[in-house]
């Protein structure tokens, strides 16, 4: 059995995530026993909710064990099977974390989810036809439930979950505005992710005149707002929302390195009837199939090209990771390990 390299997660953040949080490891795989999989894995997912998972506080997942390997999603190949539902070759996604290798329960459902490389990229799977892809999905379908004509504003606009929302939001007729961190992210919101507009945020010192850029781009209000960073962003939003706006709450980037990020005027969910509602994406299972089903589609006839900032190299996973939440990522954020 090949030897491992792996990232255990040595001690916890006080206040910013730093890179000496993690530790570098190498390990004997074990060999495999009845039912299980050998996965080598070729792209790992940086993820946001990884950083909630690094604190040991109350959170809508369990904290990540001290000494143990970073939980994450990985695409890669089988190596190796004792399973009858699994052979050598075969393209797969599962959670296998930050290693190169996973042995994996393959009878455990959802451990292990075979996939169809011929249209869509392997990497694609941790992003647009993915866990994140399947995240806008929910978020602009089930809950903000938009009408053609309508508008929806989404932040976070360039990220693997925002690129994918403006593609399922301009396939059902919504005008798209985007709020995304510099010049390049905005112009390529537009030019390339079909956004209708897109704002910078970091041109604006406060949330008065964010919001009355916004205005600019939504001149007939918002009418549904896919929340991703929280903060500034959403006090800025908020005076927007036209009388029974939905809001989905999906992040809060914004303040996942412990700075507060509070509501400025709560009173503004009262004034417009607003349904402001928090989800998690991995407890509407039921949703994925048909989500994915549409977003394979626009990937394969290229009406979503999604974007992907790529580290090389297992070693390079934390600086990459504490970057995605710097916004030093363009796009979804992946580690090739081969
Ligand atoms: N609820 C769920 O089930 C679920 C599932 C998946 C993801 N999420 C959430 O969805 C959001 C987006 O995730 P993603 O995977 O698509 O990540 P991403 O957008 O690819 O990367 C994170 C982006 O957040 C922005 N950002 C980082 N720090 C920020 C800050 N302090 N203030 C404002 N913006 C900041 C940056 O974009 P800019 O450069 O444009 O600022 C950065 O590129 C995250 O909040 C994540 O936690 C939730």
């Amino acid at each position: 059995m090949p030897l491992n390299q792996q990232i255990l997660l040595d001690n916890r953040p006080i206040g910013e995530a730093v890179a000496s949080n993690f530790k570098l490891v190498s390990s004997e795989t074990p060999a495999l026993k009845d039912g299980q999989v050998l996965v080598r894995h070729h792209f790992l997912s940086l993820d946001p909710y990884m950083r909630g998972r690094m604190n040991d506080t109350r959170n809508y997942a369990a904290a990540q064990p001290l000494g143990q390997v970073m939980i994450g999603g990985t695409a890669g190949e089988v190596m190796e099977s004792r399973s009858p539902k699994f052979q050598p070759g075969d393209k797969v996604v599962g959670m296998g974390g930050w290693q190169q290798y996973s042995v994996v329960d393959a009878e455990q459902p959802g451990a292990l989810r075979k996939v169809d490389t011929t249209q869509v990229p392997l990497s694609h799977y941790l992003g647009a036809v993915g866990m994140p892809g399947v995240t806008a999905y929910y978020g602009l379908v089930k809950i903000i439930e938009p009408k053609a004509g309508q508008t929806v504003a989404v932040s976070a606009a360039t990220g693997a979950v925002g690129s994918a929302f403006a593609a399922l939001a301009k396939a059902r007729g919504c005008r798209t505005v985007g709020i995304a961190g510099g010049p390049d992210k905005c112009q390529y919101a537009v030019n390339e992710l079909g956004f209708d507009a897109c704002i910078d945020y970091k041109l604006y010192k406060d949330a008065a005149s964010l919001s009355a850029a916004l205005k600019e781009a939504c001149p007939n209000g918002i009418d549904g707002y896919f929340e991703n960073v929280g903060g500034m962003v959403l006090n800025a939003v908020l005076p927007l929302m036209n009388d029974f706006g939905r809001i989905a709450v999906c992040g809060m980037i914004a303040g996942y390195d412990g700075e507060p990020t509070p509501i400025t005027h709560p009173a503004l969910i009262l004034r417009s009837r607003l349904k402001v509602q928090g989800f998690i994406v991995s407890e509407h299972m039921e949703v994925w199939p048909e989500a994915l089903k549409e977003l394979g589609t626009l990937v394969a006839t290229g009406k979503l090209r999604p974007r992907e900032t790529i580290a090389q190299g297992l070693q390079a996973a934390p600086e990459a990771f504490l970057g995605l939440l710097k916004g030093r990522n363009f796009g979804k954020q992946l580690v090739k390990l081969i």
